[in-house]
This record gives C-alpha cells, sequence and structure tokens, in this order.
C-alpha cells in the first residue's frame, strides 16, 4: 500500500524553500480571484485537475505508447492514458485519441506531419479572419515549410465564406483543408467543408481548439463524424490542463500516433496526461453538460448587451463561448479598450475583426468569452452587468487605474467577483 499522505503538492514545503516563486502562486490566485476573467481561451480549472498536475507523474519517462513504451516502470503511468485514452473515445464518439501532445500548437504540427510533405498546400483560414497561426502563417512552422492558401470571411455576413473555400479548394486542390480557429464566433458547417475535401480529395482537419468543450457538453454540433482529424486544447471551455490532444478516424490512427511521436515529440507529460483523463471524466458529467449550454447562452446575452450600448458583434451575434466586438462604432481601439478595462480589473484581449483597418497590434476589436465566469457561477443577469462595465470602462474610463471611472467601475467588478468567487475559499 502506497503512502497516501503525498502525492506532489505541498505549498508549504514551497512556501518555504522558494517563497519568491509560492508568492507568485499566491498573487497569481489574487489575480485571477480580482477582476473579471473575460478571455475567451481561459477557464478556471478544478482543483482534481490541478491535483493530477501537480503530482508525481511529472517525473516518469514513458517514450511510447501504453503496453509499448521504451522505458521500464510505465505499468502506473499507462492505466493513466489508457483511461485518458477510453474517455476521450466515448466523450467525442470517435474511433481513435491520442492525448500525448503537448498543446494545441503540438497537436495541429502532428497534423502536417501525418499527412503533408513540405511544399506541400494547406487550404486554411486567414489569421486576421479568425485563424491560428498554426494555420499557415509566415511567421510560423506552417506557414514556412508548406504552401499556405487562406479563406476568409464573407464581407456582408462576416461569417466563413464558403464559396471562397471550394473555389480557392478547387483552383488549389491542398493535401489538407483545415476549419476552425481562434476568433469564430459562429457555428461552422462541417457538412460542407466534408464535401468540398471529398470533392478535392483532400483531408479534412478541424482545429476545434476554442469550441471542443462545447462538442463535449453537447451544446453544439460535433465535427467528429465529418472530419478525419480533430485536434483540440484541454484548457480552454473544456476546463481542463493546459494542453493539447486529438481524435481521428480509425484509417489514421497509426499515422497520427507517429506523427505525435516519434515525429514531432519527445516523453508525453504524464501529469498532464492525469490531469486530461480527469478533465474528460469531469466533461461526461450532466453538470458539464449543463455549464456548456450556460456559457453559450451567457456569451448571447454579453453579445446583445453590448450591441444595446452600441458596441457591435461581428456577424451580429455568437453562438458559441465568444464574441468578437467592433469598437468602431465607439471610436476606441481594440489596444486602448484592452487597456482600459484592465485598469478597470476586466481582462479581455484586443483583437483583429474581420477587414480591419488597424495593424494587428492596434486593433479595431475585443474578443471576450464566458467559460471562466460561468464556471464562477454567474449568469444572464450578471451579463447584462458585465456589458455596462465594459462599455463605461471602454469608452469613459482610462489606462490609468487611478482615474475616476476605472476606480468605480473596479468596485464594481470586486463586488461582483466577490459574490461569484473563482475558487471560493
Ligand atoms: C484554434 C487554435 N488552435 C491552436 C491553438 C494553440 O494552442 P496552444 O496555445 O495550446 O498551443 C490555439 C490557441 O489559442 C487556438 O485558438
Amino acid at each position: 500500500m502506497a503512502d497516501d499522505t503525498f502525492y506532489g503538492s505541498d505549498f508549504g514545503a514551497l512556501q518555504s524553500f522558494d517563497p519568491d516563486i509560492a508568492g507568485v502562486l499566491l498573487s497569481e490566485l489574487d489575480r485571477i480571484r480580482g477582476g473579471l476573467q473575460l478571455i475567451a481561451s481561459e477557464n478556471v480549472s478544478s482543483p482534481a485537475v490541478l491535483t493530477a498536475l501537480g503530482s508525481t507523474l511529472s517525473n516518469k519517462y514513458a517514450e511510447g505508447y501504453p503496453g509499448r513504451r521504451y522505458y521500464g516502470g510505465c505499468a502506473e503511468v499507462d492505466k493513466a492514458e489508457t483511461i485518458a485514452i477510453e474517455r476521450a473515445k466515448a466523450l467525442f464518439g470517435a474511433d481513435h485519441a491520442n492525448v500525448q501532445a503537448h498543446s494545441g500548437a503540438s497537436a495541429n504540427q502532428a497534423v502536417y506531419g501525418a499527412f503533408m510533405a513540405p511544399g506541400d498546400t494547406i487550404l486554411a483560414m486567414a489569421l486576421p479572419m479568425g485563424g491560428h497561426l498554426t494555420h499557415g502563417t509566415k511567421v510560423s512552422f506552417s506557414g514556412k515549410w508548406f504552401n499556405a492558401v487562406h479563406y476568409g470571411v464573407d464581407k456582408q455576413t462576416e461569417d466563413i465564406d464558403y464559396d471562397q473555400v471550394e473555389a480557392l479548394a478547387r483552383e488549389h486542390r491542398p493535401k489538407v483543408i483545415c476549419a476552425g480557429g481562434s476568433a469564430i464566433p459562429r457555428l461552422i458547417d462541417f457538412e460542407r467543408f466534408r464535401a468540398i475535401a471529398d470533392e478535392v480529395g483532400a483531408i479534412l482537419w478541424v482545429d476545434a481548439a476554442h469550441f471542443i468543450g462545447l462538442v463535449a457538453g453537447k451544446a453544439i454540433p460535433s465535427p467528429v463524424p465529418y472530419a478525419d482529424v480533430v485536434t483540440f486544447t484541454t484548457h480552454k471551455v473544456l476546463r481542463g490542463p493546459r494542453s493539447g490532444a486529438l481524435v481521428c478516424k480509425a484509417e489514421h490512427a497509426t499515422a497520427m500516433d507517429k506523427a505525435i511521436f516519434p515525429m514531432m515529440q519527445g516523453g508525453p507529460q504524464m501529469h498532464t496526461i492525469a490531469a486530461k483523463a480527469v478533465n474528460f471524466k469531469e466533461a461526461a458529467t450532466p453538470e458539464y453538460a449543463q455549464y456548456a449550454k450556460d456559457v453559450i447562452a451567457n456569451s448571447q446575452q454579453l453579445a446583445a448587451s453590448l450591441l444595446e450600448v452600441g458596441i457591435r458583434p461581428t456577424t451580429g451575434g455568437t453562438d458559441t463561448h465568444l464574441s468578437l466586438l467592433d469598437l468602431q462604432g465607439v471610436g476606441v481601439t481594440g489596444k486602448v479598450a484592452e487597456e482600459r478595462a484592465d485598469a478597470a480589473g476586466i481582462v479581455l484581449n484586443k483583437n483583429a475583426i474581420p477587414f480591419d483597418p488597424q495593424k494587428p497590434n492596434i486593433a479595431s476589436g475585443i474578443r471576450v468569452g464566458t467559460p471562466s465566469v460561468t464556471t464562477q457561477g454567474m449568469g444572464v443577469e450578471e451579463m447584462k452587468q458585465i456589458a455596462s462595465l465594459i462599455h463605461r470602462a471602454v469608452t469613459q474610463g482610462d489606462a490609468d487605474p487611478d482615474h475616476a471611472t476605472s476606480k468605480e467601475v473596479r468596485a464594481e467588478v470586486t463586488d461582483l467577483v466577490t459574490r461569484f468567487p473563482a475558487y471560493p475559499r
């Protein structure tokens, strides 16, 4: 029988050995608790997930896969990885799961590794239109080593321009077509993407990093029946550890496994894999399914209330956890809005909007998401209040925390997060 008094996390020991880093851990907890967390890609993971992350499984080298390792002593971590794989397959109704990706970007790299050779063509959404760095941008391996062709959104609807996707696919005959991105507020038509991919003989890859938690909670349609491979992060709406994973069709199982290891990664992070297993169990509960629905209801209310005060959500609203807000109507840039919100205790990020006249580091928009505030128990009434707080901070506030409006809004934020705390004491 193992000593069950020690699993790995011992904050007292850290505090006495390294007060500098212990202090950072404490002040970060204060920061999370003290403000409104509206970054669409963040969440407040559970103590169970954090416990698995801070465990002795971090020590183990386990290159390979369960039952096929390059190191001895893997019997226990094999159990953790097998549980994680089986839970991921069940949660998403997938033929195959690989839970070893260190991050969303690593899972995405594996798609290139499995299906493409340098110089091959990928068709993906342009970054300034809502895509992601790993979808063929020039600063990423994906745009340096592969020929990336990009589609965007329709000027009128601001939603994905499917006719353009089809035309570009016919013209360029890509090896892989990617659907998904970082700032897409609307549902994606996976059936249409599948039809386009089939017509040109391409692999359909869905990067579901942002919305996979809504799929897990059955709050939006799943890409899994349509895609050859679905990559995702586990730390956004899904609310697990900071990491990545993928599910795919049986026919691609070997290629994807080989692309993750040994092509892209070395030893898997077994503590994170254990935390992913815990997260997949959490995400299969009725409570989580309700959470996923609440995230969307809150997001839609927030978008509607912001529209009422003159801050326009692109596409006119949202079907998901995030909204992309066009600030041109209130005459403020994304950069200024982010700074003013921050001074008022509201954490959000500037974001390019489609056809943005500003440079990306200035931007005309902000992106807001409801995963964290919903985890904290806030509902639609609080979203109305948050819209008003954002509006006041962004249009009347200042980057100076001592400005009267910053102080006034921050006091209301403090009251709100005291009533709905992250990690309640
Ligand atoms: C669509 C998409 N793909 C991939 C990633 C990369 O994930 P990670 O930061 O875990 O590498 C992100 C992260 O924001 C994302 O939004």
